[in-house]
């Protein structure tokens, strides 16, 4: 029988859905989450109540597992405080406990990690997953975090990791932002399965997008787990268009933007905005990737230039293997 799953997040919205889903196909299950577990409990699972903050609970329940499925944390933007127990010391302890039982992490990560991109537009290119982190706020930071410690733990320990760069999972879309990042409940089930069951990832990142047309997302790792998502939110376009979330300027453009931030003027460009420029994104929620993205102009904590110095660390790779990391050499994250 194969090792069971250690699925964390179990009581919230996906972790449900998840344990449901993965324990219909009979794989035995080890869920915990610091709510109580709110369904009934499904044959060859077990429950257990732990706070990610807690290590030596953390290690205990990975003990024996085949994988970890990382669903747990703070899932919306939270005050830094609130996101660094469950999101940064909580996720050490996942990869830890993922080292020390030779496993792989499948990360939910989120589309928030990159939530300050402008949205591509007709005829822009798609974002790709060498694009740079630009968080929108702690709860995106600390995912962007996340993805890096799936790097540091996959280049020096050979852990391997699959970064969810989740769209908006939920059982059907609600606004016109969600034609481009829905991600249906069966899309991401499947996902997971492939996750778990995959040969050989490496370090990959995989936007968590269904087949919409209006989507944002471009290339990334799913080839690696044999996945492709099935469902579309296409079929909703007609009760969705107009229906704008969280939007302060409902008529915002791409033109009206560029013409208040003086950016960028209107017409094609890379997906990647330069990076560099002093200006600070406008203060819009429509626009930027992230719906909570909130950006406020000339503010301390504008995105600014985040050249980076190419890492000369002298960390030697403990991985034991000689085959290197696939396709790591194009990817920037
Ligand atoms: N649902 C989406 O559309 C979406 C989009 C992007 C990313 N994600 C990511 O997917 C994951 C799951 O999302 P969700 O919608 O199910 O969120 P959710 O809030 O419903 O579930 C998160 C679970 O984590 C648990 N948790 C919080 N702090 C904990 C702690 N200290 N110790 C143990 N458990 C703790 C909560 O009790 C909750 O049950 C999150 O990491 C979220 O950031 C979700």
């Amino acid at each position: 029988m194969a090792k069971p799953v250690l699925l964390t997040g179990a009581s919230g919205a996906l972790g449900r859905m998840l344990a449901a889903g993965l324990a219909a196909q009979g794989r035995a299950l080890v869920l915990t989450d610091i709510a109580p577990f709110p369904d009934p409990l499904p044959a060859l699972a077990r429950f257990e109540r732990a706070d990610l903050g807690d290590g030596e609970a953390v290690l205990r329940l990975a003990r024996g597992c085949g994988h970890i499925l990382h669903f747990g944390g703070a899932s919306v933007e939270r005050p830094f405080e609130e996101v660094l127990g469950p999101n940064l010391r909580g996720l050490f302890h996942i990869y830890e406990a993922a080292r020390r039982e030779g496993v792989r992490v499948t990360f939910a990560s989120s589309n928030h990690a990159i939530g300050f991109h402008e949205r591509p537009e007709d005829g822009d290119e798609k974002l790709d997953m060498r694009c740079a982190f630009r968080p929108d706020g702690h709860h995106g930071l600390s995912k962007a975090y996340g993805e890096l410690m799936g790097r540091l733990y996959w280049d020096k320990h050979g852990v391997e990791n699959v970064n969810l760069r989740i769209g908006s999972c939920v059982p059907e879309p609600v606004d016109a932002r969600m034609l481009s990042t829905w991600l249906s409940h069966p899309d991401l089930l499947r996902l997971a399965e492939r996750c778990v069951d995959a040969e050989r990832v490496g370090q990959a990142v995989v936007w968590g997008g269904s087949a919409n047309p209006a989507s944002w997302w471009g290339e990334d790792h799913r080839a690696r787990l044999g996945w492709a998502p099935e469902d579309s939110a296409e079929v909703f376009r007609a009760r969705l268009e107009g229906k704008r979330s969280g939007n302060r300027w409902p008529s915002a453009t791409r033109a009206a933007r560029s013409a208040r931030t003086g950016t960028r003027a209107p017409g094609r460009r890379r997906a990647t905005p330069s990076r560099g420029s002093a200006t600070a994104p406008a203060a819009a929620t429509e626009g930027w990737v992230g719906i909570r993205a909130t950006p406020s102009r000339g503010s301390a904590t504008a995105p600014c230039s985040p050249s980076r110095a190419r890492a000369t660390s002298r960390a030697t790779p403990s991985r034991g293997s000689a085959t290197a990391p696939p396709g790591c050499g194009k990817c920037k994250s």
